[in-house]
Parts: structure tokens; sequence; C-alpha cells
């Protein structure tokens, strides 16, 4: 529910797109918003009314001469109440209205009436995309202070493929979120690592471990929020960056430490929550290992680099944060870890409260003691760390 007590207004277009909308309703609904929805006529030939009024569970308002507001002032009183106006599907016309301040149907009435901030995803066709008349709208808009998010490059309704889809519902949520989220890291680069490492015994087999990457993953798209530049150093997960933030794939723990060591110096922070093998095979086959050649040798390991602990001893080292996952004595092992490794902060959790799931318990340890935080799903601690980082760092 990251979208509590906020109240946008979803103005759909006329696009074939607008059947995506229906989705968004549903999904900004769950997030906790009020969503209320504005068409244009040509919306409606596309999705009916009814679709969004079911979804969202109030009257669409499609025209400007709708006499249900009790002062025929729909345009102002749907502006003024909203916190954010998103127009998605946002038509090649429809941008070149609100581009030029028409108020020539309730939509871009309302757009030219209010008081908060605008928010359109683009949907039309490449060429219709890609046309100067187009190119100079977007500038205009964008100039003028509306957020352009996406369109993004694929398939389209009429058959060609390029730029001008709309960005997926999920993808227009993230946007929203990041939208609201205070922009306590604005500016910040942050290098960052998640998920396993995978230490090769031969080509087929490995060490690894039961670390899902989600809550990696979790601080990634929070910080990303937060307005921070991420770059995320991932062994091996199941699911895709967070929007908006660099991944840069890994397997080993050398190539993890290899890729962060190339770009922590110019980091602000610098946070590990990979869980990093300690050690690596010193003895890995460069074929596959088979049992009627002589059985399994016997492997052989070697200790690897602490990717953390050598951040945080560069000279001008980044702010460093660590994770420390335990199945014990959590409190006890965490201050260990801060202190051997030099980090100011470590993040701690048991294994048992999550490791591979959706939720988490996290301790925070620093310098001013320890503060634990209430049980919640990985990307609401996430957003607390990433508000006590910003706090440590002297920007809150
Ligand atoms: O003591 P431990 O190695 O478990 O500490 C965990 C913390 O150190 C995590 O933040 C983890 O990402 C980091 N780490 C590392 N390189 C290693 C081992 C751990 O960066 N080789």
């Amino acid at each position: 529910m990251e979208l509590q007590g906020k109240r946008i207004v979803l103005g759909v277009t006329g696009g074939i797109a607008a059947y995506k909308a229906a989705e968004l309703v549903r999904l900004l609904g769950k997030q906790g918003a009020d969503v209320q929805v504005a068409m244009t006529a040509g919306a409606t030939h596309f999705v009916t009314t009814t679709t969004f009024q079911a979804l969202s569970g109030k009257p669409v308002f499609a025209d400007q001469w709708d006499e249900r507001m009790p002062n025929a002032m729909a345009h102002i009183d749907l502006s003024r109440q909203a916190d954010l106006i998103l127009i998605a599907p946002a038509s090649a016309d429809f941008l070149a209205r609100i581009a030029n301040g028409l108020a020539d149907d309730l939509l871009a009435t309302m757009v030219l009436a209010r008081t908060c901030p605008l928010l359109v995803a683009p949907a039309m066709n490449l060429q219709m995309w890609e046309n100067p008349a187009t190119r100079r709208n977007v500038a205009r808009l964008a100039e003028d202070g509306v957020k352009i998010i996406g369109p993004a490059s694929g398939e389209q309704a009429c058959g060609e493929v390029g730029a001008g889809r709309m960005l997926e519902p999920e993808e227009i949520v993230e946007e929203v979120l990041a939208f609201f989220a205070p922009k306590v890291l604005a500016g910040k680069k942050l290098v960052m690592t998640a998920g396993p490492t995978f230490e090769a015994i031969d080509p087929v087999r490995g060490i690894t471990n039961l670390s899902s990457g989600r809550m990696g993953y979790a601080v990634a798209r929070a910080a990303r929020q937060a307005g921070a530049e991420v770059t995320l150093v991932s062994g091996p997960v199941a699911f895709d960056p967070p929007q908006g933030v660099e991944r840069i794939p890994v397997r080993s723990a050398l190539d993890m430490h290899a890729a962060v060591m190339a770009r922590a110096a110019d980091a602000d922070i610098f946070i590990g929550v990979a869980a990093v093998a300690d050690y690596r095979v010193a003895n890995s086959a460069e074929h596959k290992l088979k049992k009627d050649n002589g059985g399994m040798p016997p492997i052989e390991l070697v200790e690897n680099p602490d990717i953390l602990a050598e951040v945080a001893a560069l000279p001008n080292a980044p702010f460093c944060v660590g994770f420390a996952a335990e199945s014990r004595n959590l409190e006890e092992y965490a201050q260990n870890k801060r202190r051997k490794k030099k980090v100011p902060l470590i993040a701690g959790n048991l294994i048992q409260d999550g490791f591979g799931g959706d939720d988490n318990r996290l301790v925070l340890f620093d310098d001013a003691g320890v503060h634990p935080l209430t049980p919640a799903p990985k990307s609401i601690l996430a957003r607390q760390l990433i508000e006590h980082i910003a706090h440590l760092t002297g920007k809150l």
C-alpha cells in the first residue's frame, strides 16, 4: 500500500493501449491510491466508462458538460483534489492539445486547470512518435515541467516494431511510486551488490547459497526511487532489475569483486547486500568431472576477497553499508562485522526471518546504537534503510 492516501486522476485518451489502463486502475488501487478516471471521447471508443467505473468504484467523467458536479465545474473540482494527474495512454493528439494549452474537452481542461504535477505515458504508432510535430510537442511539455514516462520500444498494434508502445501498467505504477518517493538521495551515486555468488567446481557444478536477491533488489529500487543513480552488481537471480537501475550481472565472488572495485571509488554510497561466498574452489575443473574417471577429486577451497571491507578501506571510501544474515546471536555477530570491516552501518537479520521470502525483520546497527525496524515487506524495509542512510549521510 505504497500509495495510501494519494489521490490520482487517471486520464485515458484514445488509443488501443486504453485497455491496459484498466489494469493500471487495478494496480494503483492495490497500492492504496484513490483513483478517479476521466476519459476523452476517443477513449470511450476503445473501452467503456463502465469498465473503469467497475474497477475504480467511482463514476467516470467523460463529458465536459457532465451535470453530476453540483456547480458544473468538474474540471476545476476534480483537478483541485488531485495529488497527481496521470495520462495513460496519452495519444499524439492529446499531447498536441495540452502542449498548446487547449481546453477543448473535459480532460484537457482538467490538465490546464490543475495545480498538481502531471505525468504522461505516451502511446502511439512509431511514425507518429517520431514525427517532428510530436517531438516538438513532447519537448514543449518537458520544458513546462510535465514528466514524460516512456514510451517503450516493441511490437505495436499496427504490426510495426519501434518506439511508441505505452509502458506496461506495472512499469507505470513504478514510475508513480518513484514520483511520490522523497528524493533523499538525489544526485547520489550508489554502487551495491545483491544475490548469491556461484563458485564453479566444474562447468556445470558449483557452490552457491539460498540468497534470492529480493532484499538487495528492493534496496536498489528504493534507492533509485529516492533519486540515486544506482549500479547493481548482481549474482545470479531469477528476476529483472528494478526500473532505472543499471545491472551488472556477475557469477562468482571474484567477478563481483572486480565489477565493484572498478566502480566503487566513484560512488558516494556502497551497500553490500550480496551473500558472497567466503571461499571459492581453487582446483575448479575445465571439463565436467566424471565419476568413472577415478572419482571426485577433493575440493580445495581458497578464501575470497572481502569486497565490503576492501571498499571501506579505499582512500576516499564511499559511505559503506553491510548486511549480516545470521542464524543466531545477531547483535553480537553484526557488531563484530561492523568493527572488523570498519563500516558505519550494518543491517542485520536472522536467516529464518527473511532469507528467500517477501518479508523480513531488520535491525540496524550504527554508532548511535541498535535500531530494530518493525517486521514488514522487504520493499518497506528497503525504503526505511535508504532513509536511515540518507539521515546518516546528512541529507535528511
Ligand atoms: O561476515 P560476512 O562476510 O558474512 O559479512 C557480510 C557482509 O559482507 C555483507 O554485506 C556482504 O555483502 C559482505 N561481504 C563481502 N565480500 C565477502 C563477504 C561478505 O562484501 N567476501
